[in-house]
């Protein structure tokens, strides 16, 4: 399928500043997954995150990092990280303290021209999809450009937040009005349904787990 050039892509990143991601851990990974998402890091994301890391890891739409550096990586594994907003790359980086590090700036709506034939185990996309604007149909494409980056038996998972159907509480309906009107949330379409579909179009062995308003997924 191809890339909708029309889509901007810019607001689901430029939020990212210093500023926004010295709050990120606090606001977003403490306060609003538990209270308004009904997915508490510590409980669910981040033990997924750290289930399914491989030999070399690539972490798509970094943020600040903090999977990352919690991710309990040894010294012989291989971290790439890609993200279209510098701030996110540099927090990223920087909090992992190792200089082995590749990272790539990149919009993963684009081809991931950028990671030329690099080929990873494990692929994680937390917290990005929902970013990203436009219905299922048009993020269809980030997997497209990251699936020949995937390596043989290696697995491409993430976490992201459902849109309206979802059924959000009073704190979450609040964030999903502000965050879409401002461009840095898209997914207010976004349904489990519409998400499984897209992945199973390009992968053969496909999980997703719905927790809290949050979709959990696996792509083999
Ligand atoms: C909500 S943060 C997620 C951070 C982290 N993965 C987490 O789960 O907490 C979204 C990240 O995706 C990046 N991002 C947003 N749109 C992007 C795009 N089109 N291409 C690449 N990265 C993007 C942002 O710059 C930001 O670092």
């Amino acid at each position: 399928m191809p890339t909708d050039t029309t889509l901007d892509t810019q607001a689901g990143a430029a939020v990212y500043s210093p500023w926004v991601l010295r709050l990120y851990d606090a606001w977003v990974l403490g306060i609003s997954n538990r209270w308004a998402w009904q997915c508490a890091t510590t409980d669910v994301l981040l033990p997924f995150y750290r289930k399914h890391v491989g030999a070399r890891h690539l972490d798509v739409g970094v943020g600040t990092g903090f999977y990352l550096e919690h991710a309990g990586f040894g010294p012989a594994q291989h971290l790439s990280l890609l993200d279209l907003n510098q701030n996110s790359l540099r927090a990223a980086a920087a909090r992992l303290g190792r200089a082995d590090v590749s990272w790539f700036v990149q919009d993963v709506m684009q081809p991931a021209s950028a990671l030329g034939d690099r080929t990873y185990d494990s692929i994680a996309l937390f917290y990005l999809l929902h970013c990203l604007p436009g219905d299922m149909a048009a993020k269809v494409c980030v997997f497209e450009h990251l699936k020949p980056h995937l390596a043989e038996g290696g697995t491409l998972y993430g976490a992201t937040i459902l849109g309206d159907a979802a059924g959000h509480n009073a704190f979450g309906r609040k964030l999903m009005s502000v965050y879409n009107k401002k461009g840095i949330f898209g997914n207010r379409g976004d349904t489990l349904e519409g998400l499984e579909q897209a992945l199973r179009d390009h992968f053969a062995d496909v999980e997703v787990k719905l927790h809290g308003k949050v979709a959990c997924f696996t792509a083999r």
